[in-house]
């Protein structure tokens, strides 16, 4: 199955979490087992890809944040408003389960993400994603994140370069 052929949806409680397993424990752990405290306290939010039989096949999290202006790579920051601080969306978890890797949906969930967060009418200036190992951050350098100068596993994309 492609990406394409999955639905995204809100997570909610008639979705079934516990068969989830993406190869990463810390991923599904959350996904399992505190996604939906974080939900009820509103400091996140949980997308899911859902099979046409309503499996979860992935999912992601998005929060507000900020980014330090003196983080960022000089170029971007010198493109800002010298505010301390800029608005951002976080892209905090992303996790496609085993069965359906490889064949579009990480990057078809990426993509949601990004046109979720372009298409919200409060401003955020980029979506910045935690990369949880070299792998992960490959996968988001693939599609044009810039990793921060700080710390690597930390990369942004700014959303004018996604829609202008
Ligand atoms: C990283 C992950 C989300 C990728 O999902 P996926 O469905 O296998 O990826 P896709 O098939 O959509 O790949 C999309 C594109 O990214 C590329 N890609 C996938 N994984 C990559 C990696 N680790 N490094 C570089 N590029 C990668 C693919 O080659 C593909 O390129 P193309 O569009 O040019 O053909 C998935 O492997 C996963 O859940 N990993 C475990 C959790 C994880 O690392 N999450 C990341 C955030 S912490």
């Amino acid at each position: 199955m492609s990406g394409a052929l999955c639905r995204v949806e809100l997570l909610d409680a008639a979705h079934d979490r516990a068969a989830f397993r993406s190869g990463s424990e810390p991923l599904d752990r959350y996904f399992q087992q505190q996604v939906t405290q974080d939900i009820r306290r509103r400091v996140t939010a949980c997308f899911v890809a859902l099979t046409p039989k309503n499996r979860v096949a992935g999912y992601y999290t998005l929060a507000s944040t900020s980014m330090t202006l003196a983080d960022l790579p000089a170029a971007t920051a010198k493109k800002l408003p010298r505010y301390p601080t800029v608005p951002a969306v976080r892209l905090g978890r992303l996790a496609v389960d085993a069965e359906f890797k490889g064949r579009g949906l990480g990057g078809a969930l990426l993509a949601d993400a990004l046109d979720r967060a372009c298409r919200s009418e409060i401003a955020a200036y980029a979506l910045v994603v935690d990369a949880k190992d070299a792998s992960a951050q490959a996968f988001y350098r693939h599609h044009g994140f810039i990793a921060m100068p700080s710390d690597p596993l930390i990369l942004f994309l700014p959303l004018l370069t996604v829609r202008p």
